[in-house]
């Protein structure tokens, strides 16, 4: 049988992570932080997929193609998790799990960013914890699916 797969979509804006709001999102790039979850995926016996858009569609055509395909979705969106109904949709499409994810904590900031429209499409969020959060999420993920090298399921 082979490793579960699991495709982390990163949305617009984050490629400047790093350069971008440092005293808000840290000083790490995109890069690392997928290095990051990969790592961590594979202690986990899964594989990891990485896809950063800035655009909306892209994201939901990377949803389409995971159908079937991919077992599980960690999804940061960046702005997209606030508007993006189209996401929302291909999101409830999806049969395995889905984590969503934030660097920040948006309940902590602007008002607008205290709405999530994926927040229902998934199982669960995790903010606030700057890049360890990519190591949060694909642990959820993992666990979530009960993959070989996860604890279990719900403790
Ligand atoms: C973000 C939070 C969003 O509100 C923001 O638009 C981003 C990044 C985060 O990771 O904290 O681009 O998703």
């Amino acid at each position: 049988m082979s490793a579960p797969l699991l495709l982390l979509l990163s949305g617009p804006n984050l490629t400047l992570l790093g350069e971008r709001d440092p005293q808000v999102y840290g000083t790490a790039t995109l890069a690392e932080h997928v290095a990051r979850a990969r790592a961590t995926a594979e202690r986990l016996g899964l594989v990891l997929e990485h896809l950063q858009s800035d655009r909306e569609g892209d994201l939901v055509e990377a949803v389409h193609r995971a159908r079937g395909r991919a077992d599980a979705l960690v999804v940061n969106a960046g702005a997209i998790t606030h508007y993006g109904w189209s996401l929302h949709d291909a999101l409830a499409t999806f049969a395995g799990p889905v984590v969503e994810l934030h660097l920040s904590n948006p309940d902590a900031r602007e008002p607008w960013r205290r709405r999530s429209v994926l927040a229902p499409v998934s199982d669960g969020t995790v903010a606030g914890f700057g890049g360890v959060g990519y190591e949060l999420a694909v642990e959820a993920a993992a666990r979530l699916l009960g993959a070989p090298g996860s604890r279990a399921k719900r403790a």
